[in-house]
């Protein structure tokens, strides 16, 4: 039985609900004893391009000398969110991207030309010893793209030679000539970037040939085994997904499924913080479609692979809306809302219910481009709404998935209908358990039962993230608008948690 009980949380939200804003209690079962799954901690991981304004002034700031340095305060930040692995260096930059212009003496190395983004100099001050250097301060695994579009399988071999034999070699010398002796253990290696698109335009079949060709040439060195990651599908594209199965699913460990969201079309997308309630209820449906796009991404899978050993990986992902007035459109630099907050809430219960075979995933991108987790400006830095989402998901990584049966009504608008409300649940190494609640209905708030099957619960803490408008954000101005706070609309009264959940909000709660 649980027992009455409420642990008060830390700051008191100031967000009421109304009686009458809401409406007939909903239902959430929790089944605490049938967990089976473990929700993988890279489903929360990173996307770093040489793209805009995200590696230089962004996570890199220029010093007087011209050197780049590493800027503290994203360190910091995203070390609070728990960084688990960071994609590098593209996206389309990958299949352009020449590894040996960014080794050996910064004074020496070329300088290029961004053909994708912006037609902008690449002076390659930021490479392979900058990234991992990077990637160690975060404690966060890399994630490296190779080069398939416009490289050769020699380069590839060569850098991955380069960063991980331990012995003498090669390219382990001249890793030590460039100063560093311990090769970096790098395991996480895509075979090219969007191979159907940016990336050479191929067809499948054409595709998973050079993917063999490429993945052959990875040897294991040390400790240290390829763990070969291939370009997969854009979106619904399942034919691309049944042809790399089909055809190379033996060879590889992990398949890269890209998928953007956006409102109206790739031509005239929707702006970030100026946007209707028929364009919010657009976004959100898109991000709960997620769900039906990983089924039956997963179903093809499930025929080659009925053991469940490839992971499904969603290695580009996030909304795309259009860029900030002002600023270069090949830098892709958006504004960040709650809508932004909440679709990554959503899609994230999308990611963890598929926690069998998702087990990776990248938002696009992490500083100044697209749906970002930090702004910067200057010496200025702010965290967006979606920061704060991943900060709020931390309980779930690496934690037990809970099975759920949730029934928490819709929220139409117009001809659209979807499911108001989107959870996850989960027990974490220390017992605790942890649910998560997003109510995506702008309009009214829910008040859901929570009944808790095969574990006792008796207190209840938590925290929420919402706003009065939906398009609240972040802005240097104002950079603390929407930020988590403490929620007092949950309550354990007669055995039965109750939660009050108010309209366009997040909820993270603990269960003891
Ligand atoms: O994230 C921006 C771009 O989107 C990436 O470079 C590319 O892979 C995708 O099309």
């Amino acid at each position: 039985m649980l027992a009455r009980s409420l642990a008060v949380a830390v700051l008191a939200t100031t967000l009421a609900l109304t009686p009458a804003a809401a409406q007939a209690p909903q239902t959430l079962i929790i089944n605490a004893d049938q967990g089976r799954d473990t929700i993988s901690r890279h489903i929360y991981g990173h996307f770093a391009e040489h793209l805009g304004r995200l590696i230089y002034d962004g996570i890199w700031t220029k010093q007087p000398s011209g050197e780049w340095r590493i800027r503290d305060d994203v360190v910091q930040a995203l070390r609070a969110i728990k960084i688990p692995n960071l994609r590098w260096p593209g996206g389309c930059f990958a299949d352009y991207y020449h590894w040996k212009d960014g080794i050996g003496p910064r004074a020496q190395r070329p300088s290029v030309v961004n053909n994708n983004w912006g037609g902008v100099t690449e002076d390659n001050g930021v490479g392979t010893h900058e990234f991992l250097d990077l990637t160690q301060r975060l404690g966060a695994e890399p994630f490296i793209v190779g080069n398939v579009g416009s490289g050769g399988v020699n380069e590839m071999q060569e850098w991955w030679e380069y960063v991980n034999h331990p012995g003498k070699s090669p390219m382990a010398d001249l890793r030590r000539k460039n100063g560093r002796d311990e090769p970096w253990n790098v395991k996480f290696w895509g075979i090219g970037n969007e191979s159907w698109g940016c990336g050479g335009n191929m067809r499948p079949e054409y595709y998973a040939d050079e993917y063999k060709r490429y993945a052959s040439f990875l040897p294991s060195y040390g400790n240290t085994r390829a763990f070969r990651i291939a370009t997969g599908p854009s979106d619904d594209n399942y034919a691309w997904m049944e042809v790399l199965m089909r055809d190379a699913g033996r060879m590889i460990d992990g398949i890269d499924l890209h998928h953007y969201l956006l409102t109206g079309t790739w031509a005239k997308k929707g702006k970030a913080t100026d946007f209707t309630e028929a364009e919010w209820a657009e976004l959100m449906q898109k991000a709960t479609g997620f769900d039906e796009l990983l089924t039956r991404q997963s179903a093809i899978m499930d025929r080659y692979d009925p053991r469940k050993r490839v992971w499904l990986i969603v290695g580009e992902w996030g909304t795309w809306h259009q860029g900030e007035p002002g600023s270069n459109p090949g830098f892709l630099y958006q504004q960040n809302a709650l809508r932004d907050a909440l679709v990554a809430a959503v899609s994230f219960d999308a990611f963890n219910k598929h926690a069998d075979r998702v087990r990776m995933a990248n938002i696009a991108q992490t500083v100044n481009v697209l749906q970002a987790m930090i702004l910067t400006e200057g010496p200025k830095l702010l965290l967006t709404p979606t920061y704060h989402t991943f900060e709020m998901y931390t309980v779930h990584h690496d934690a037990l998935l809970l099975p759920i049966s949730l029934d928490a009504g819709r929220y139409v608008n117009g001809d659209r209908s979807m499911p108001a409300v989107s959870a996850t649940a989960s027990r974490d190494k220390a017992g605790i358990m942890h649910v998560t609640l997003t109510n995506i209905d702008p309009n009214q708030a829910r008040t859901i039962n929570v009944s808790v099957r095969g574990q006792s619960v008796s207190s209840v803490t938590g925290r929420i993230l919402t706003a009065p408008l939906m398009t609240a954000h972040n802005d240097f101005a104002q950079p603390n608008a929407v930020h988590p706070v403490g929620f007092e609309g949950a309550r354990i009264s007669g055995g039965m948690l109750t939660v009050q959940l108010p309209a366009k909000s997040l909820v993270v709660l603990e269960l003891k």
